[in-house]
């Protein structure tokens, strides 16, 4: 495997104002101007580079940020969330449909664990809370229903690890995505590297680091976050917890000069 140093990749993301400003402007509008309806059309169908229809949508500062922490991640694409449970709730829903499972580490955060046990069955998605370290009973709880390995690459609070690698073994070949949240671990380990499918954060605590915010992000393949932010079928697009720009624009601030 190559060396990859996230550092390096989120100093060498260089985005400028429009007048060379050495922070990028902060695009302060919901909405965007087209001169033609043809290219507002073009846009509902695929995404065009540099041209923006609504904030809830894209954004050109959440783009910025997104771009920032993909980088980071080593994932083909990202997107900035309004906060931490807006990145897993909405990549959670986005890859279940009802009658489907997931398998979750059992030690995470509290509010991953609710949204798992108390909130996800209302919709006809169930959970197994299990020790992920214990491969063979992590084999045996899979079935063809089972949608989502779930885990924190260091959990929140105990600090266990988990074995990304052996974890992402399991998930080949069975249509099964391994979601890692990296909140505790940025910049330390890169999930995706080691075989994870999709990455989810919680800016509020290492990345934006300063206590004064909530946000989060989801960091992906292209196609998965197409997915999320697809007009007529995403969950992000479509629950709509996007984070506001000017938000973005700070945490990027710090990302891209703090890291
Ligand atoms: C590991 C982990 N993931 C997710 C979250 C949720 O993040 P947020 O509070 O930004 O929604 C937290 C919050 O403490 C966390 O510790």
């Amino acid at each position: 495997m190559s060396r990859f140093d996230p550092s390096n990749a989120i100093q060498d993301f260089l985005v400028f104002g429009e007048f060379g400003d050495v922070n990028p402007s902060i695009t302060d509008s919901s909405t965007f101007t087209f001169m033609t309806p043809d290219r507002m059309e073009e846009l509902f169908d695929h995404e065009i580079e540099g041209c923006f229809l609504y904030s809830r949508h894209w954004n050109p500062t959440n783009k910025f940020l997104s771009d920032a922490l993909a980088r980071m991640e080593d994932s083909e694409a990202a997107q900035a969330k309004a906060s931490g449970m807006a990145a897993i709730s909405s990549t959670i829903v986005q890859l279940c449909d009802s009658g489907d499972e997931i398998i979750s580490s059992r030690t995470i955060y509290g509010g991953t664990y609710a949204l798992f046990k108390n909130f996800l069955p209302r919709f006809g998605i169930t959970t197994r809370f299990t020790d992920l370290a214990d491969l063979d009973r992590v084999r045996s709880l899979i079935t063809d229903k089972t949608r989502v390995i779930y885990c924190e690459s260091m959990s929140n609070p105990l600090l266990e690890v988990a074995d990304i690698p052996a974890l992402a073994d399991l998930c080949k070949d069975r249509g099964i995505k391994l979601v890692v949240d990296n909140t505790f671990s940025p910049m330390i380990l890169s999930p995706i590297r080691l075989g994870a499918d999709i990455v989810v954060h919680s800016l509020t605590k290492y990345i934006n680091g300063t206590s004064d915010c909530v946000a989060g992000a989801v960091c992906a393949s292209d196609e998965f976050i197409h997915k999320l932010t697809d007009i007529n079928s995403g969950a992000s697009m479509l629950l709509g917890a996007v984070l506001d720009s000017t938000r973005a624009a700070s945490i990027l601030k710090i990302c891209t000069h703090c890291i």
